[in-house]
């Protein structure tokens, strides 16, 4: 019987058009990317041994790791679906469906364990983490990449869970339609030592607070209402005794006095960094199993320079340095050695077209991974 959590699995049809879309971004650094793996590799991996790679979702790790590795790796992924798009895709190394909670592995029995973008999704990391510990054996390692931003919904039902006051804001998850004019989805969240100065605003006691069952964005609202009609010197609540021009009037004031919360809210609201937050939570998680002075984070980076591709070029024709970082790509147009070339080679296009390509100043990609290692 494989193990899931409910919330953890991503519906087949979606979910393969989501990781298509993160492969579609990946692609613009995609050789840069290549070669900070090879580094991971040759950094944390021992070579010869099998490696398990969990949540490997489409099977990008395993298609850009060095040829060397394919036969010896096994992703384990929880969606069927998954499964088969990346054999297609691949068909190298070994391919199981599992559960991050209840790894298909004798104790004691791994050499290496890795996940690509994979344990930020995973509500239960406590039991991943103990799943990863029970099955490596003495000496072995867990390495955990990320190149996207993390799994929003995930911290914020953590925050959630510690009761502290939070939301997610934007309009867009996806890098495609931020760079379209979209703004990027945030988490803000009210510290602690903000929240007095916000319950004390909103007319909201903190043991009121913490009587309430749970703490979603708007949980002081009802308390701010009341607080504000009775400025106004009157009930918020319709009843059948008001004329409609009074309910019209408090419909009105209700839209008002929840912009106002909303106002509030923003005052003392604070941007939380989402990355940092998974990976200081990864890593505390990590030290209740492994020795803590062998959990460790630390990032890989990787350069290319070379010609620009076609998914270059198509997308952002003025770019020649691609960037990403905690999954955004700044995308700029040429370092300053090389501005004489690139005003040369656009002068040139028109008349002389083999000439300008072969004085265009050459792309360079670059990648920092975010990378979390342990050794037991
Ligand atoms: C954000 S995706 C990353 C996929 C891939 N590693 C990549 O970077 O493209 C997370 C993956 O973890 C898988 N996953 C989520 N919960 C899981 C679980 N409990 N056990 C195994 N896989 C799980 C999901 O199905 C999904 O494929």
């Amino acid at each position: 019987m494989v193990d899931f959590l409910a919330e953890d699995i991503w519906p087949a049809e979606s979910g393969i058009k989501r990781l298509q879309t993160f492969e579609e971004s990946r692609q613009l650094t995609l050789r840069a990317t290549q070669k900070a793996l090879r580094e991971v590799a040759q950094k944390y991996f021992r070579g010869g041994e099998k490696i398990v790679e969990i949540g490997s979702g489409l099977g990008f790790m395993a298609r850009n790791m060095p040829a060397n590795y394919f036969n010896s790796w096994i992703q384990l992924e929880g969606q069927e679906a998954f499964i088969e798009k990346a054999r297609e895709a691949h068909a190298f190394g070994e391919y199981i469906r599992g559960s991050a909670y209840d790894l298909p592995f004798a104790d004691n029995s791994l050499h290496t364990i890795t996940g690509y973008c994979s344990f930020d999704v995973l509500t239960d990391l406590e039991t991943a983490v103990s799943e990863v510990y029970r099955t490596l054996a003495k000496g072995g390692r867990f390495v955990h990449l990320l190149d996207l931003g993390v799994n929003d919904e995930v911290i914020l039902r953590d925050l959630r869970k510690k009761r502290i006051p939070c939301c997610l804001r934007g309009t867009s998850t996806s890098c495609w339609s931020i760079l379209e004019g979209g703004t990027p989805m945030q988490l803000y969240y009210i510290p602690e030592e903000k929240l007095a100065g916000f319950l004390q605003e909103i007319g909201m006691t903190r043991e009121e607070m913490d009587r309430l069952p749970e703490i979603q964005e708007f949980f002081g609202l009802e308390h701010f209402e009341r607080k504000y009609f009775e400025k106004q010197k009157r009930g918020g609540e319709l009843n059948g005794e008001r004329t409609f021009e009074e309910i019209y009037e408090i419909a009105e004031d209700s839209v008002e006095v929840t912009m106002k919360y909303l106002a509030l809210f923003k005052k003392y609201e604070q941007v939380l960094d989402t990355n940092s937050y998974f990976h200081e939570r990864l890593e505390q998680t990590l030290a209740e199993y492994f020795p803590a002075q062998n959990v460790r984070f630390t990032t890989v980076r990787g350069v290319y320079t070379g010609e620009r591709t076609p998914q270059q070029l198509a997308h952002c024709p003025e770019a020649y340095i691609f960037e990403r970082r905690a999954g955004k790509v700044e995308m700029g147009q040429y370092f300053y050695h090389q501005w004489p070339r690139y005003v040369l080679s656009q002068k040139m296009k028109e008349s002389f077209p083999r000439i300008a390509q072969w004085l265009e100043p050459t792309c360079a990609e670059i990648v920092t991974l975010e990378c979390m290692v342990a050794e037991k």
